[in-house]
């Protein structure tokens, strides 16, 4: 490498050290807003009360339905809980069209959704589906329907949504590039519902659900061991988290019913807007740009540094800045004597280097696998992904070295999230050996090479985990946490909503069997008056 690039590389490498302090001042903060926002609405960390209040245990079953919307694709799910920690899950997957994702109205986005639920009705439960339809059009009742004959569906929708119940809540904020202004402030379920009643399916929205809780169910379910799941997490296209925290630690209000037996509720964090207002985040000029060129400046501040959807943009505008030095040869080298071809590098004029959203993360994780000598699978990839002909080693290797550095941050910093739940949590104090287990999914923890290693290297120099505390943390990874955990979720609705009737018909009966005792005094019985 001509020693100015590697210089160069340095230079920029250096400003995503996120150093052992700045890990520790991390998740001093990181306590600190989780607290603030356990006590008050509209913080920045907003700890949204789920009213999930228990974790499965593997012996639940059924056969539910679940949606998923939350980054590139839309699931439709079937899934049969068999009561054994196992499941059979059947799904159709689609790509939520660009134009969808900033519609005109929400009703064009959900009436899209609807329509993919009864496509899948349509392919993988017809007899369902088409006994529905007949009983419909022979029956005199309004909706056509028995509610017992319903599909009750979970709906993961992956956005910061304040929950009023288990199946009602509304949008806050779009993050991930969705941009649909009318749907802020809506209940995303009453949303969803309408549209599927227009084409009179026969399902049911019965739990609102956030990936992350989706696959702390679903963890909590398929690997039940001696202590229950606390955390779960995503990195993926977005960035979040949800755990298992005291009702006693819950001071704000919480409206509507819940279970409080259980003494616990499933927070979801939205960890994603940590420390918006950057008093310990790590923020490169490129971190700067990135924010002022999104859809949603100044907010998932936290996200924007750790998420797939950015890393790549990320390393895009670092690389782009090397580039554009009049000074340095990075693909524009015609010196290069070590490429294959003896050629000038060079780029191509429609790459992606030169367009926003323009690298994809996924190639970060080619750069960093690559551990032949030449980089071989690295350079044919920047060669056929963003058009970077004739790449040297020496370029490649400073492809490598910032892809590196932007995703050992990102590592680090999830460490900061994960590693302060811990301790709050207080699991690895009020047990002497016990593990602290976290579900995780995610394109990150799945592809990017040891960015759980990472993850795990940074817990060791938190003050209160330590290297003992670090080897009693497991992160396991939760596949299909958007389809299991929000089956999990619509059953534990379908119970409470089972309760209730319970509840209500007990009531009833009571209060009929006060009126006739009223009516008819029973003998021997009293008034007594106040
Ligand atoms: C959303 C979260 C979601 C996360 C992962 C974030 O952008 O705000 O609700 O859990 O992405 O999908």
């Amino acid at each position: 490498m001509a020693k100015s690039l590697v210089e160069e590389t340095k230079r920029i490498t250096a400003q995503f050290e996120y150093t052992d302090d700045d890990v520790n001042r991390g998740v001093l903060e990181f306590l600190r807003q989780m607290n603030e926002g356990l006590q008050n609405d509209g913080t920045s960390l907003s700890q949204i009360p789920t009213y999930v209040t228990g974790v499965p245990n593997g012996t639940e079953k059924g056969l539910y339905m679940a949606v998923d919307l939350g980054g590139t694709n839309f699931r439709v799910c079937s899934v049969h809980l068999n009561g054994d920690s196992t499941f059979d899950l059947t799904y159709n997957k689609v790509a939520i069209p660009k134009e969808l994702m900033v519609a005109k109205t929400s009703k064009e986005l959900f009436g899209f959704l609807a329509k993919q639920i009864e496509l899948f009705l349509k392919e993988h439960h017809e007899e369902h589906f088409e006994a529905h339809q007949r009983r419909r059009k022979s029956s005199k009742a309004p909706e056509g329907y028995e509610t017992e004959n319903l599909f009750q569906l979970g709906f993961t929708f992956s956005f910061p949504v304040q929950q009023f119940g288990i199946n009602k809540g509304s949008l806050i904020r779009w993050t991930k590039g969705f941009d649909i202004p009318d749907a802020i402030g809506k209940d995303v379920c009453a949303l969803l519902q309408e549209e599927i009643d227009l084409l009179h399916l026969p399902v049911k929205v019965a739990a609102l659900v956030n990936d992350t809780v989706g696959t702390l169910m679903a963890r909590s379910y398929a690997a039940p061991g001696k202590t229950s799941t606390l955390i779960g997490a995503i990195f993926g296209t977005g960035t979040n988290g949800a755990y298992v925290e005291k009702i006693t630690n819950l001071q704000k209000s919480v409206d509507g019913d819940y279970n409080k037996s259980t003494g616990e509720m499933v927070i979801n964090t939205e960890w994603g807007s940590f420390d918006n207002q950057l008093n310990v985040l790590p923020s490169t000029p490129y971190d700067k740009k990135l924010d002022q060129d999104s859809v949603n400046p100044g907010i998932q501040i936290f996200e924007k540094r750790v998420s797939g959807m950015f890393l790549g943009e990320i390393a895009r505008l670092a690389i782009l800045d090397l580039y554009e030095k009049p000074t340095l040869s990075l693909f524009k080298d015609a010196n290069s004597n070590n490429n294959d071809g003896k050629a000038t590098s060079r780029v191509g004029e429609g790459s992606g280097l030169f367009q926003q959203w323009g690298l994809d993360s996924s190639l970060m994780s080619i750069a960093v696998g690559d551990t032949t000598p030449d980089l071989s699978s690295l350079r044919k990839e920047l060669e056929s992904e963003l058009q970077i002909r004739s790449a040297s080693v020496e370029e490649a290797q400073a492809f490598k070295d910032i892809a590196y550095a932007i995703g050992r941050r990102a590592a680090r910093l999830s460490a900061v999230a994960l590693g302060s739940i811990v301790i709050q949590s207080g699991r690895l104090t009020e047990t002497k050996d016990e593990s602290v287990d976290i579900g995780a999914d995610g394109s990150l923890v799945e592809y990017y090479p040891s960015f759980r290693d990472m993850i795990y290297e940074a817990f060791k120099i938190i003050k209160d985990i330590g290297a003992e505390g670090a080897d009693r943390i497991k992160i396991g990874i939760a596949k299909d946490g958007s389809g299991v955990g929000a089956a999990l979720i619509a059953l534990v609705a379908a119970n409470m909503e089972e309760e209730e009737t319970k509840d209500t018909l007990a009531a009833l009966k009571n209060a009929t069997a006060q009126k006739l005792a009223g009516a008819i005094p029973s003998v021997g019985a009293s008034t007594t008056l106040a």
